[in-house]
């Protein structure tokens, strides 16, 4: 195999060098080195291309600037190398002074800078880099300033400490002591390799590179990126929360600077930056990262795996497992700026309601409000709104009210007491000056302030006035948006002073290369710090308290819907990826999107169904229905002025082929709330790429076009226009059609196979190995839930499968903690079902029943079938040549199953 990509790269090379060098990145490690070498000939002496780091990733680069800071100067054609770069000998760095010492849960040392240059000013010397060993599966290593605390997340993710002997990992330093890495002990994969010549610890830039072990590297957020696993080629990503529509290269609402890295013999790690300074990280060829921030300090923690999975469920076991959503907040969502009255809102119900289009959520965006003012309602273009909210709850619907983060000050004094009683308490973010509040401009008229939720009084005043706006509106949920915070200025009034807090010597590589832009000033002032260093966690603070209140007012569990998120913000909220387009591409970037935050602990998630900006068309919103029926979080949302695009608009055909996609969804329930189940207890994804669960099949790191709910459950959508069909991969296992039944061709493994799907159909498989629980859909689930279950068992090769399912009254709050649920365990083999009930702790499963088997990959027609030792009769059930065994029977959801057949 070796020879062969030698050959080829060498031939290539004759006919076109500067192509191959730029593009083969990925084949270079394998080739030792590739065409790096001979790229560097244009510079003697120099690091190879692909080992390039920044020496000056500021925008303005030129030779002077370059070598007056001591770094090397030279050209190259690959795209986005950089051409001022730190030389062999950097005069940068810290070394090693003294002994390493041992801690409580590992140990510490203290590194001094080397030289006295300084690429940004202000070098903190000496530093620690501290390493402790919290879990078998979790490291921390932190550098930080030992003589002054510098602004840290309040995030505490702690271990019960292990020793050397029992982490799965080996942390040393060369015997130079000039790297400090980070090895996995069973196969001693290098995982962490920090040279200390490149790192930058100063007051406002820090700056760390590490080489990882392979190119298969994710995550990172949160961005619209173009493919799931990221293109190594010197791409700079910024982090820093921003109102921005997903853009290619752009920072985006929240921030996440997590990754997993998938190692040359398919173990997995993950890697978290805990940091919520504006930050960005290069990901460059060699392959290596490089992570710069402005502030706070280096925390790292280093996740072991080995699997994928291991790894997220190592990730939120440390950072707050996802929380449980209620059943009814997987059902299908509408929603869209811009009703305008409530006329409008209730002729799209009823047309939705008109062709029986599954649908249990209606949200409702700012044109609800008087004058887009919070915690109010249009009483004349709304007029009757409550009334009709109970109107839809009769019908066993919920709905969701928007809340914006910023209030006007403009309002007659006396007259709107958000603003009075929240100035009276002093809850707002406050000018640099820590008095006097910022002021700015949003969606209310006139100016605005900003409640400044790391702040406990806030938290009071906002719990008030939520607690009593359910009694205008009955709310089921929140939806908090423009919380990065939004701000339509560049900062507050009278705009931002220049100094170094505004205007840092470094900003990273985020859009406009402002940190004020569409927000507040950095220099602000918030309860916890300033708000250079709290930006980012606004949304994030703001999460967790409405998530309190809203299961304070509503009595049940709770739904907070949040634009901007950040490490941790799983545990009490859900996302969705924020004002997409209309446009094919969008669509197709969604699922990089959902994969992702699966990876970032949020694993309720989706992207708003047909398009926000832009008016969709009706094939794309067909498409984009048929795909979104298949998100965690399935919402279709419009902005304001484009035309209508609920999937009840476009007439019959659409609207049936809607109805059926969505009662694929409906019937697929019961698996998908035990995925969220399993991801609530311990911290599994619920999406997931082929290459999560396929992980040593080369072929599936790069797949981002369909996916999977859980492990046994493909999604295969349509993501180009006109087309008729989808190749699909088909990983090593056996895959079932899920609309036939029918077992893929074994030639089909490992391969690209082309499916046909018509307008009407979206391709879904389900994985040989595993059972699904499903349940008789309906129009919402307030009714499917009354439903019989059936179950569905997929045969691996061995005749084999296994599953579960998981049930409780669907909206409780903490019904898992007070074991008021029910669990069975289904298992499949030689012919036999049984089902094992590991809890039986929610009374309503009493009422429901099993009423349909049906197995796929069976060899033979059974000649009898028993149930708990009674034989059950031939009409009972049918096979087909295919495999596809359909039993009818009646037995109660809550008595063990033995199904045998002979
Ligand atoms: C923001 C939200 C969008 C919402 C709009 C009006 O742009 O991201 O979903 O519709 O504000 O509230």
């Amino acid at each position: 195999m070796k020879n062969k990509l030698k050959k080829f790269v060498l031939l290539w090379g004759f006919f076109n060098v500067v192509l191959c060098c730029s593009d083969c990145f990925s084949l270079c490690p394998a080739l030792g080195g590739c065409l790096g070498s001979s790229r560097d000939a244009q510079c003697p002496g120099a690091v190879a291309v692909k080992k390039r780091i920044d020496c000056h990733p500021q925008p303005g680069a030129s030779q002077e600037a370059c070598e007056a800071r001591g770094c090397t100067w030279c050209s190259t054609d690959v795209p986005n190398a950089p051409w001022c770069f730190f030389p062999e000998d950097s005069p940068y760095g810290y070394s090693r002074a003294g002994n390493i010492e041992k801690t409580d849960k590992g140990w510490r040392v203290t590194l001094n800078k080397r030289q006295s240059l300084s690429l940004f000013g202000n070098d903190i010397s000496p530093i620690v880099l501290e390493a402790e060993f919290q879990t078998k599966d979790r490291l921390r290593f932190r550098l930080y300033d030992p003589n002054k605390q510098r602004f840290e997340v309040p995030l505490k993710i702690e271990g019960p400490g292990v020793t050397a002997e029992e982490a799965n990992y080996e942390v040393e330093f060369s015997e130079d002591s000039t790297h400090f890495t980070v090895k996995r002990k069973s196969t001693g994969t290098v995982l962490w390799d920090s040279p200390l010549v490149d790192l930058f610890f100063s007051n406002q830039f820090l700056q760390i590179t590490t080489t990882v072990p392979s190119t298969s590297v994710y995550g990172f957020g949160e961005h619209e990126h173009p493919t799931f696993k990221h293109n190594m080629d010197f791409s700079t990503y910024g982090m820093y929360a921003r109102d921005q529509a997903p853009t290619s290269f752009a920072n985006l609402y929240g921030v996440h600077p997590f990754y997993m890295c998938v190692e040359p013999d398919s173990n997995a790690h993950g890697v978290l930056l805990l940091n919520s300074n504006a930050q960005d990280v290069t990901l460059s060829p060699n392959p290596s990262l490089t992570f710069r921030t402005i502030g706070g300090i280096f925390d790292f923690y280093l996740f072991l795996g080995p699997t994928p999975e291991n790894v997220i469920q190592q990730y939120t076991e440390a950072i707050g497992r996802p929380h449980m959503p209620a059943y009814w907040s997987l059902g299908f969502q509408l929603s869209r700026w811009g009703y305008g009255s409530l006329d409008v809102l209730k002729q799209t119900v009823d047309r939705m309601h008109r062709y029986d289009i599954p649908y249990d959520v209606q949200h409702l965006d700012i044109d609800y409000m008087e004058r887009r003012l919070d915690f109010t309602y249009d009483k004349v273009n709304f007029a009757g709104l409550p009334e009709y909210i109970q109107e839809l709850k009769k019908k066993g619907m919920h709905n969701i009210v928007i809340l914006d983060p910023f209030i006007t000050k403009d309002e007659e004094p006396g007259t709107y007491k958000p603003y009075d009683l929240g100035q009276e308490m002093g809850v707002w973010v406050n000018n640099s000056d820590g008095v006097t509040p910022a002021v700015g401009q949003a969606w209310p008229p006139g100016d605005s302030v900003f409640p400044d939720y790391t702040n406990p009084r806030t938290v009071e005043w906002w719990t008030q006035l939520c607690l009593e706006f359910k009694d205008v509106l009955d709310y089921d949920g929140i939806w908090i948006d423009m919380n990065e915070p939004s701000n339509f200025l560049r900062g507050q009034y009278p705009g931002c002073a220049d100094n170094e807090i505004n205007n840092p010597p470094y900003i990273p590589s985020i859009s406009d290369r402002s940190l004020s832009q569409k927000t507040l000033c950095p220099d602000s002032k918030t309860y916890l710090g300033e708000h250079y260093n709290t930006h980012s966690l606004f949304g994030w603070s703001q999460t967790e308290p409405t998530f309190n209140v809203v299961q304070q007012a509503t009595g049940k569990r709770a739904f907070v819907l949040s634009r901007s998120t950040f490490v941790g913000s799983g545990k009490h909220g859900a996302h969705w990826l924020g004002d997409n387009f209309s446009q094919w591409k969008d669509l197709r970037r969604s699922i990089i999107g959902i994969l992702e935050f699966n990876l970032f602990g949020i694993p309720y998630i989706g992207a708003d169904i047909c398009g926000f900006n832009y008016n969709t068309t009706y094939e794309l919103c067909l498409r984009w229905m048929q795909l979104g029926s298949f998100y965690p979080f399935s919402r279709n949302h419009n902005a304001e002025g484009n035309s209508e695009q609920d999937p009840a608009v476009f007439g019959d055909e659409f609207a049936r082929i809607s109805r059926a996609t969505l009662l694929i969804r409906y019937s697929l329930l019961p698996y998908l709330y035990t995925l969220f189940y399993e991801s609530h207890v311990h911290g599994n994804t619920v999406v997931r790429s082929l290459m999560h669960e396929f992980t040593s099949d080369q072929q599936t790191h790069g797949i981002d076009t369909a996916f999977l709910w859980g492990p046994a459950f493909m999604i295969a959508p349509v993501l180009d226009e006109g087309a008729r069909s989808v190749d699909v991969y088909f990983p090593d296992a056996e895959w079932f059609d899920y609309y036939t039944g029918l077992k893929v061709p074994s030639a089909w493994k490992k391969n690209y196979s082309t499916v046909s799907a018509p307008l009407s159909k979206i391709p879904l498989f389900i994985r040989g190995g595993y059972i699904l629980p499903e349940q008789a859909p309906a129009t919402t689930t307030t009714k499917s839930r009354l439903n019989p279950f059936g179950l569905i068992i997929a045969l691996d090769e061995q005749g084999e499968a296994s599953g579960s399912l998981f049930w409780d009254d669907g909206d409780s709050i903490d019904t898992i903690e007070n074991e008021n649920y029910f669990l069975a365990k289904y298992t499949f083999s030689k012919g036999n079902l049984k089902t094992e009930i590991l809890k039986n702790g929610y009374p309503g499963a009493d009422t429901l029943k099993y009423n349909n088997i049906t197995i796929l990959g069976l060899k033979l027609r059974p000649q009898a079938v028993t149930l708990n030792g009674r034989s059950i009769h031939g009409d009972a059930f049918s096979f087909e040549m295919s495999g596809k065994l359909t039993l009818r029977i009646s037995a109660p959801l809550t008595q063990e199953l033995n199904i045998k057949f002979y």
